[in-house]
């Protein structure tokens, strides 16, 4: 595996390499990046990923210099995953100069992750802008734990007409359904086997709805008072639509359920979505 940290190293070392498909990280690794790495392989001839803590993203309250930095076993999992370049700019190699130019998503960057996470898809639609414009890959893949970022993206992506397929990879979970996310190491053991029960509320709300309920404040509000009464901060439960997360329209049978909560001290996020299939 190449690893460069300079704009330039990195676009030589790209040239002529085919069809690129690229995976942004900001490292602290696990089984659920890696299995978005082994999809890359799929999409095209070279797996381009990056490893970068975007200063933008965190918000005065979240603690960018906590962040954990595991560089060397980050590197071992990507070679292991076969792959072929990783970019891990300084933030002098991205940010030379204070980003006066950034990306501003519509008002959904305000609702839901945004309303607890005041500037946080600005920051991570500006890096992510100028990661595909170093890297220019043909295929980028994100997550679909992190739902919201991938709709925001995928969305940019779409406005500015970037020549780029976005692919949202499917979260991995633990055998008890809670989804893997370098959080849940902030778990004491008691609390990781409580912590499935956030996958347990959306899968109770899909059921429901599959099922013809309509009443979705009303799945939304059981869900809080379930996870509630067992220890749980929740911030939000909300079903809404696939595409743009705004609230259900009648008849739309794309739909996703997102939730946050705090257990303990981890803010865990989930979600599932669904499709209602309409018999005649
Ligand atoms: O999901 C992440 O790790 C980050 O938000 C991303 C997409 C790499 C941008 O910094």
């Amino acid at each position: 595996m190449q690893i460069h940290s300079a704009i330039p190293d990195l676009r030589a070392a790209l040239k002529n390499c085919g069809r690129i498909v690229f995976v942004p990280t900001m490292g602290n690794l696990h089984a659920g990046h890696i299995s978005l790495m082994t999809q890359a392989h799929e999409h095209g001839d070279t797996v381009a990923a990056s490893i970068f803590v975007n200063r933008l993203q965190f918000g005065p309250n979240e603690d960018f210099d906590k962040y954990p930095r595991t560089f060397k076993d980050d590197c071992e999992k990507l070679e292991a995953a076969g792959v072929d370049v990783l970019f891990a700019p300084t933030e002098n190699d991205l940010y030379p100069e204070a980003q006066h130019y950034q990306v501003d998503p519509p008002e959904i960057q305000n609702q839901l992750e945004g309303q607890f996470r005041p500037g946080h898809f600005r920051g991570v639609a500006t890096v992510v802008l100028k990661l595909f414009n170093i890297v220019q890959p043909q295929v980028a893949i994100f997550g679909k734990k992190d739902y919201q970022q991938l709709m925001v993206l995928r969305n940019m992506t779409r406005q500015l007409a970037l020549p780029i397929e976005i692919v949202g990879g499917e979260t991995v979970r633990a055998e008890d359904g809670l989804a893997l996310s370098s959080r849940n190491g902030y778990l004491t053991p008691a609390e990781r086997s409580e912590a499935a029960r956030l996958n347990g509320v959306l899968r109770k709300i899909c059921a429901a709805v599959l099922a013809g309920e309509r009443n979705f404040p009303k799945l939304e509000q059981a869900a809080i008072v379930e996870l509630d009464s067992h220890g749980w901060k929740t911030d939000y439960v909300a079903v809404r639509q696939q595409a743009d997360l705004q609230a259900p329209q009648p008849g739309n049978p794309e739909l996703v359920v997102l939730a946050a909560s705090r257990l303990g001290v981890p803010r865990l996020i989930d979600n599932l979505e669904m499709r209602i299939i309409r018999h005649a």
